[in-house]
């Protein structure tokens, strides 16, 4: 089999490539099948297969071979979203279908698995679950919903076997954060954790539904697993999620000996991102298939201390 990760050059696409590197096999619909190779398709990045997922001959010549896996984690993200419609529209929306395309292109029918956010949800639905409307308040979250209906058709009409993860705001991301609003949750963390101080953006009543990285590569994994038999006709799940306040974000991090300083310096362009998005998750549907999120905050620290090391 062959493994196809876009986006694989990311925070998620790399660590999920490890993830699947380490496994003897992926399920297929001839049953578990060994993988053969994994491409990582992103723009740049190192060990990537460099291409424009709106580049059609691009995303034809990775998505090609007798039995391939996709996932789809290419994305404009929230905070570039909202700058520049018309570059989320083309990447999230155009791209999916150029991927969508390809896969038509190739039998037997792959597994794809998309990446959705709880941003598809606007602020006024504190707790979001699969049956919730969506009503995104900004142009990433509409493009993620559009893409969970695209996901969905796609599957009902037999070009792809689709299953949509739909994540919360996945914390401690190593490294410098992307252009995602949600950045904050991770670099109040990252960086006291590291000895810098750090300046909180939002305030510390804010809400989040968060969970840990290996939570979600878990579970992006466990859904390409799951029996398209037990799926249903809607392949969108929720992925579970612990609802917290920012000020036990704080406090999580003083428990972990956090050295540099957290200091309020409110930023109202983040907070309104912030404040459009729900509270927390009724991920009952994920659960039903056997996956879990993180167990705790502390929980979440810890992992990422073992994992990436805190510095
Ligand atoms: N990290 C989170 O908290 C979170 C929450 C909800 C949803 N998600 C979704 O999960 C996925 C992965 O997120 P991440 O945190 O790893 O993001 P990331 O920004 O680290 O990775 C996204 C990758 O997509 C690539 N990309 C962007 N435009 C592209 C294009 N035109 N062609 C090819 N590649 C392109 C980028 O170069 C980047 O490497 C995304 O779909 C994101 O929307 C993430």
């Amino acid at each position: 089999m062959k493994v196809v990760i876009t986006g694989g050059a990311g925070f998620l696409g790399r660590l999920l490539a490890e993830r699947i590197g380490s496994l003897p096999g992926l399920q297929g619909p001839r049953g578990l099948e060994p993988i053969e190779e994994i491409v990582r398709f992103d723009v740049a990045g190192d060990g990537v297969v460099v291409g424009d997922i709106i580049d059609p001959a691009a995303v034809r010549s990775v998505v090609s071979g007798p039995a391939v896996s996709v996932f789809h984690l290419a994305s404009v993200v929230s905070g570039e979203g909202e700058r520049d419609f018309d570059l989320a529209y083309r990447v999230n929306v155009d791209g999916l279908l150029n991927l969508i395309r390809a896969c038509r292109e190739v039998a037997p029918v792959p597994r794809f698995v998309f990446t959705s956010s709880i941003a598809v949800f606007g602020g006024a639905e504190p707790v979001v679950g699969d049956d919730t409307k969506h009503s995104s308040e900004t142009s990433y979250g509409v493009t993620k919903s559009i893409g969970e209906g695209i996901v969905n058709d796609a599957s009902r009409k037999g070009f792809i076997d689709g299953r949509t993860a739909r994540l919360p705001h996945v914390i401690i991301r190593p490294g410098p954060p992307n252009a995602a609003a949600s950045g904050f949750a991770s670099a109040v963390f990252r960086e006291p954790l590291a000895g810098r101080d750090y300046e909180l953006p939002v305030s510390l009543g804010t809400v989040m539904p968060v969970t840990g990285v290996r939570a979600v590569i878990d579970a992006l994994v466990a859904l390409h697993e799951v029996d398209p038999a037990r799926l249903g006709r809607d392949r969108a799940f929720g992925l579970p999620a612990l609802p917290v306040t920012v000020e036990q974000m704080v406090e999580t991090l003083r428990r972990h000996r956090g050295a540099g300083s957290v200091t309020l310096a409110p930023d109202p362009f983040v907070q309104a991102i912030v404040d459009r998005w729900p509270k927390s998750v009724d991920g009952r549907r994920a659960r039903s298939l056997g996956i879990t999120g993180s167990g705790s905050l502390d929980a979440i620290v810890d992992e990422y201390l073992e994992d990436f090391g805190g510095g």
